[in-house]
């Protein structure tokens, strides 16, 4: 069982729609997964509501800071878990840190979003240090073209991958919130996106 995150301080910036994304794509590779929704606002929640069962997801909703716990707690039923974050730095933040062994960061192709990549970094290393395996990526998401060289440099600054691939700034993905889904072009790109060697 393995558990990927989709986190940023930023809001905004993909973590439902990726998550929603992801966890489609888990269950198109046949893999029993469940979606959770840990952002008190509810998006994730209120797209399984909508179109969990037309899809066969099932999407359930936590935002107490135990993620350990609850991951524990839902092992034997499931190969993957994808959690879709708050867009906070919180108490909240660092328990579904702990409980992730992939952190996928959304960032848009800006400098003001990667201003948070630091608090990333030291939870991340701490994390590490004591042992835990956590993988992090940042990925550029609505990308328009917009020069990517200084982003990247302001990254690896911090030790943080970011994926090779950006993702586009593209209608289909307002879209799964009508539950239509994917293109397969895009579909494969999050397939490439979760494919556990990053
Ligand atoms: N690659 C993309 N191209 C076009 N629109 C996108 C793309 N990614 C996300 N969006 C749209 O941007 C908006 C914000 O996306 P989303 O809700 O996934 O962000 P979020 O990080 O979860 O936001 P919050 O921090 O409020 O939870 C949504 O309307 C979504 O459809
Ligand atoms: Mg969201």
């Amino acid at each position: 069982m393995s558990v990927v995150s989709l986190l940023h301080q930023k809001g905004g910036t993909g973590k439902s729609t990726l998550a929603i994304a992801a966890a489609i794509s888990y269950l198109g590779a046949g893999e029993k997964v469940v979606l959770i929704d840990a952002d008190p606002q509810g998006t994730s929640g209120d797209w399984g509501n909508r179109f969990g069962s037309a899809f066969g997801l099932e999407v359930v909703s936590h935002i107490r800071p135990n993620f350990p716990a609850l991951v524990e707690s839902l092992r034997q039923d499931w190969e993957r878990i994808v959690i879709d974050g708050p867009p906070s730095l919180s108490p909240v933040t660092e328990s579904i840190l702990a409980a992730s062994d992939r952190v996928i960061v959304p960032v848009r192709p800006s400098l003001p979003d990667l201003w948070s990549i630091p608090w990333f970094a030291t939870v991340v290393k701490k994390l590490r240090g004591s042992g835990h395996p956590l993988r992090p990526l940042v990925v550029f998401n609505m990308h328009r073209g917009e020069a990517l060289e200084p982003l990247n440099a302001e990254i690896s600054a911090w030790n943080i991958p970011a994926w090779h691939e950006s993702i586009p700034a593209d209608e289909a993905f307002p879209r799964l919130f009508e539950g239509v889904p994917l293109p397969q072009r895009l579909a494969e790109m999050i397939g490439r996106l979760i494919a556990d060697e990053p």
